[in-house]
């Protein structure tokens, strides 16, 4: 049966631009857009559960009858899956600011920084509006048993540690007994709240690096922070209790003429082993697959850096996983990872 496991189990709180969706993920195919939840459903400020329910119903029957809305169509993650409703969420992502202390070559995610020099992150902070009240709208799902005990709750942003509720919302779902926090950062800014997270075995860190050597670092970061992102790494890694058994995992964005080496990628799965990473992902930045319209050259060339960062990992006797970006490499060239 047509239907979409996004919009059968999630929901995505957004910046204000873009606010309260169904799904995750752009639909690559036609550029409409996220699906928003209706202003029928989300006033702003509260969420009508019962109208959410039965919205997200319409919209799955939709989907299966092959009228679906103009954001859905064509989307790839359009499938052949049952569809079952229980009247729950199983994926919360949290992504409601766009402020950020570093300044990727490869982000479009992130507020533009007002001085190359000097990220005045701060001056967004007095800037920043909050779109809608998160911790209330996630205490008012669980009053609601809307939320699936076993629920992901998803962190990116922007940066989510910056975001002046973080800590305040990764402690109120360890308290309540989430046990499936994913936190994406760029690992500056060091947290208790993540520390905790870590210890009570709830919370994965994925640490966008990107580099294995200072230098590298800072020409695809944009700012001086090596040093500090691995020294709060480890802290993290040593907060760990024996029970762990979470993902402490590092990730690297592959962008082309910045940081596309051998060298870099072996730096880097060294300093991730030595840091205390379970697990290293490798990845080829979004835009990349737009811009290069499958250049044979560049296919092979990202090809044979997956191949190399494949076996290092393995030798090196690390956890390793492949990207959606990376593995559509594969599948263009015909070829099965290593
Ligand atoms: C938007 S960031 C937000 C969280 C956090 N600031 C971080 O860097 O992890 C979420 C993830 O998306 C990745 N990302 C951002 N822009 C991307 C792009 N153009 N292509 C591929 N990955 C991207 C980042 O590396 C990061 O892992
Ligand atoms: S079909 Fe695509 S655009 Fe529609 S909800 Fe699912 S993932 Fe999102
Ligand atoms: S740290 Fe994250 S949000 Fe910030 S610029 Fe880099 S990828 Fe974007």
């Amino acid at each position: 049966m047509r239907n979409c496991n996004n919009l059968n189990t999630s929901i995505c709180f957004n910046y204000k631009r873009i606010g309260v969706t169904y799904c995750t993920l752009t639909n690559a195919y036609n550029g409409k857009g996220w699906p928003k939840i209706s202003s029928e459903v989300f006033d702003g400020t509260k969420i009508d559960w019962n109208k959410f329910f039965e919205e997200r119903s319409k919209d799955i029957s939709a989907i299966q009858s092959g009228c679906e809305r103009l954001e859905c169509k064509n989307c790839q993650q359009i499938k052949n899956i049952d569809f079952y409703d229980d009247k729950k969420i199983r994926y919360v992502l949290l992504s409601p600011w766009q402020i950020c202390n570093s300044n990727c070559v490869y982000c479009l995610g992130h507020a533009e920084t007002i001085s190359p020099k000097a990220l005045n992150y701060f001056q967004y902070y007095e800037e920043y509006e909050e779109p809608y009240d998160m911790l209330s709208i996630i205490k008012d799902m669980i009053l609601n048993n809307v939320l699936a005990d076993d629920a992901v709750i998803d962190f990116a942003g922007g940066e989510p540690t910056l975001y002046p509720k973080f800590d305040d919302l990764v402690y109120f779902f360890i308290d309540n007994g989430f046990k499936n926090i994913i936190i994406h950062t760029n690992n500056i800014k060091y947290s208790k709240a993540i520390e905790l997270g870590i210890k009570e075995n709830a919370v994965s860190l994925i640490i966008s690096i990107d580099a294995g050597t200072k230098k590298c670092h800072e020409k695809v970061k944009g700012v001086k922070s090596f040093d500090k992102v691995w020294h709060n790494f480890k802290k993290y890694s040593k907060s760990r209790k024996k029970n762990y058994t979470k993902r402490l995992c590092t990730k690297y964005v592959i962008v082309p003429g910045i940081n596309d080496s051998e060298k870099e990628l072996e730096e880097f799965i060294k300093q991730s082993i030595k840091n205390g990473a379970t697990q290293v992902a490798l990845n080829v930045y979004n835009q990349l697959l737009n811009e290069m319209n499958y250049e044979k050259a560049l296919l092979n060339h990202l090809y044979n850096l997956s191949e190399f960062w494949i076996l290092k990992a393995k030798t090196s006797n690390i956890q390793y996983m492949l990207f959606p970006n990376i593995e559509y490499v594969y599948q263009k060239l015909e070829k099965q990872p290593f």
